[in-house]
């Protein structure tokens, strides 16, 4: 009988303000992935879903290059995989769809192997392939990862944000690549920048643990990408404004956007910020001219999963 393997995996919403490629929450909202060994000699990938007719339907779609890399680095020949993907994540959004197809590609196969690799291995190899953690690291762990390097090695440490946590994310029609919004990012930063963001993530970090909303209000500041990518994409400062307007506790570029995250602690269920805030992120986007979609969610806690 043919052996498949399913697999689901989180959204992600990188940098969240002042952690620029060292922190990163997981979503609730995923994509699913059925991999399989073809029954001929090439790849067969199906695809539905969000983005479905941007991505490539062979050996270059990043979820079977992610699996052919994991056979690969364990010294196995890969066999000609069959791909059958449901995307819930619209790609290029500023939430971590690269990062999914990646993860849910090496977690997939890794079924699939003589030994089962640990999660800490398969951290590697997608951080590899992605450039940078703090979008894979989520994927993979689900809540929220503080990642750097040390020795060589990625560390991670992850937390699980206060349960109070409400997340929006206005999601703009208006195409911003992941590797458009890194060249317009300077190579090196003042001293001054870095002082800001340093204490801001630490503030930021303690808030989402403990569930204070005070120190939101100024934690999600940043110097280091927002000032080069905001002005590049209509509409998102005033979104980020409308947002903070509406009682949002605070507003930030998801990853390197163009989607913008606007969050806040629950205060009963009572708390009517929800529909004001979409509406204001709305709003906030057809002043630009631009339309958007509202994703409502909150934290994933439990990163890939395998559902069958
Ligand atoms: N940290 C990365 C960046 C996230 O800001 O470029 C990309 O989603």
């Amino acid at each position: 009988m043919e052996r498949k393997i399913k697999v689901r995996v989180p959204a992600t919403s990188a940098n969240l303000g002042p952690g620029f490629d060292s922190i990163g929450l997981a979503l609730q909202l995923y994509n699913e992935l059925t991999l399989s060994v073809a029954a001929g000699p090439e790849p067969a990938v199906e695809i539905t879903g969000e983005g479905s007719s941007l991505l490539p339907r062979d050996g270059s779609h990043l979820s079977l290059k992610a699996a052919d890399a994991l056979f690969q680095a364990a010294g196995l020949t890969p066999p000609p995989w069959k791909l059958l993907q449901h995307n819930r994540i619209p790609p290029a959004s500023g939430l971590g769809s690269s990062a999914a197809a990646i993860v849910g590609g090496l977690f997939a196969a890794s079924a699939f192997l003589p030994e089962q690799p640990s999660r800490e291995r398969l951290l590697e190899l997608a951080i590899a392939l992605e450039g940078h953690p703090d979008n894979v690291a989520p994927a993979l762990f689900g809540g929220m990862l503080i990642c750097g390097r040390k020795g060589g090695r990625w560390r991670t440490h992850r937390i699980l944000p206060s349960e109070k946590l409400q997340l929006q994310v206005a999601l703009p029609d208006f195409p911003f690549p992941t590797d458009e919004a890194r060249r317009v990012l300077p190579e090196q930063i003042m001293r001054d920048d870095a002082v800001f963001n340093l204490g801001r993530t630490a503030a930021l970090t303690a808030a989402l643990l403990t569930g204070d909303e005070e120190p939101l209000s100024w934690a999600v500041d940043d110097r280091l990408h927002q000032p080069y990518r905001l002005p590049l994409i209509p509409g998102a400062e005033a979104a980020l404004a409308a947002a903070r307007t509406a009682g949002a506790g605070a507003a930030a570029l998801s990853g390197a956007g163009p989607s913008i995250i606007a969050f806040w602690f629950e205060r009963g269920s009572s708390d009517p910020r929800g529909e004001s805030i979409a509406a204001a992120l709305r709003g906030a986007f057809a002043g630009a001219g631009i339309g958007c979609r509202i994703i409502s969610t909150t934290t994933d806690h439990c990163g890939a999963a395998r559902i069958i």
